[in-house]
């Protein structure tokens, strides 16, 4: 089927089924485009109760579709692409955080959103890029347990006083990222903005203009003074920056920042869900009901 008729059955089967289709920012642009809305985890998971649907399409990475299972356990959740993961959330599970609340009885446990249902259970509050500061901010404890992500718990580091204990966990699309690349960048276009995630490492975020999460990058575009970009994230979210703000410039800080998990869903396979409803998502109860309250906790703070 050509894409246009493919983008066509899919609004048909969504009215058909009641189906909300929900897409990250790294998506590829055909998947994008089809979506009632895209964005960072953050906004995916309050979309999660927000439609008035009864299937929610998911084109994103497993534990993005977790989180919305957990939050609307009355709705279907279906994953397109049903094998795409995101590593770094299989850098830790929940016997490992059980292991380090042991060891620091007295410290709170903040986990990325980047995990396991399993280890957000084991969790005092969730986190994402665009609230962590916030969260930990809000938390009365002075130690914190950061998992999985060392860099995101070194840039939260960055703005507390309070001790923080990482994981040595990390995103190797983001941890790719040099300070060498970043002064070419420079170096090839004057005058640009350098905006990056906090899932790269010390030294990028040390020569960056702003760090942001990936929504976060689309905002402070459109807000700036700035007419062209270099952007340090995977990739796809140059569609979204590029179709928001169609009068500035972006380029990727590398060409290489491709998160192949993200890469997986495609308009063919989106159709194929809709029409199925499979892949389905779905978390146990023991396990949904204490990832929920790590969740809710912090959309309570952000
Ligand atoms: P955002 O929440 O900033 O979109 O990041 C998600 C992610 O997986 C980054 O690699
Ligand atoms: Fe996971 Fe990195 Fe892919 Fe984000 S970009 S889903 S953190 S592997």
């Amino acid at each position: 089927m050509m894409q246009t008729q493919l983008a066509e059955e899919i609004a048909r089967l969504k009215e058909e089924k009641n189906a909300v289709i929900l897409a990250h920012n790294y998506q590829i642009p055909e998947v994008q485009d089809v979506a009632d809305l895209v964005g960072d985890s953050l906004e995916l998971a309050r979309a999660a109760t927000a439609f008035d649907a009864d299937v929610i399409v998911f084109c994103g990475v497993d534990f993005m579709a977790q989180t919305a299972a957990i939050l609307s356990p009355e709705r279907r959740v279906v994953l397109p692409a049903g094998d795409a993961c995101c590593p770094m959330a299989g850098m830790i599970t929940a016997g490992e955080v059980r292991v380090l609340k042991e060891r620091y009885p007295d410290a709170a446990v903040v986990c990325y959103v980047n995990t396991t249902a399993g280890v957000k259970a084991e969790s005092d509050i969730c986190c994402t890029s665009a609230n962590a500061v916030k969260v930990v901010g809000s938390l009365e404890e002075e130690r914190i347990i950061f998992v999985p992500d060392r860099n995101l718990a070194g840039y939260v580091a960055r703005f507390t006083k309070k001790e923080i204990l990482p994981w040595e966990g990390f995103c190797y699309v983001h941890d790719l990222f040099t300070p060498e690349e970043v002064a070419e960048a420079r170096r090839l276009h004057p005058g640009a903005e350098v905006l990056v995630h906090p899932e790269c490492r010390p030294g990028v975020i040390d020569r960056a203009d702003a760090v942001l999460s990936t929504s976060g990058m689309v905002r402070h575009a459109c807000a700036s003074r700035a007419r062209s970009f270099v952007i340090g994230t995977e990739t796809g979210i140059l569609h979204q920056l590029r179709k928001k703000s169609p009068d500035r410039e972006f380029y990727p800080l590398s060409a290489r920042a491709i998160c192949t998990n993200m890469k997986k869903t495609n308009l063919a396979g989106v159709g194929r869900a809709l029409l199925t409803l499979e892949s389905q998502v779905t978390v146990p109860t023991d396990i949904a009901d204490r990832a929920r309250s790590a969740i809710e906790r912090m959309l309570a703070v952000s």
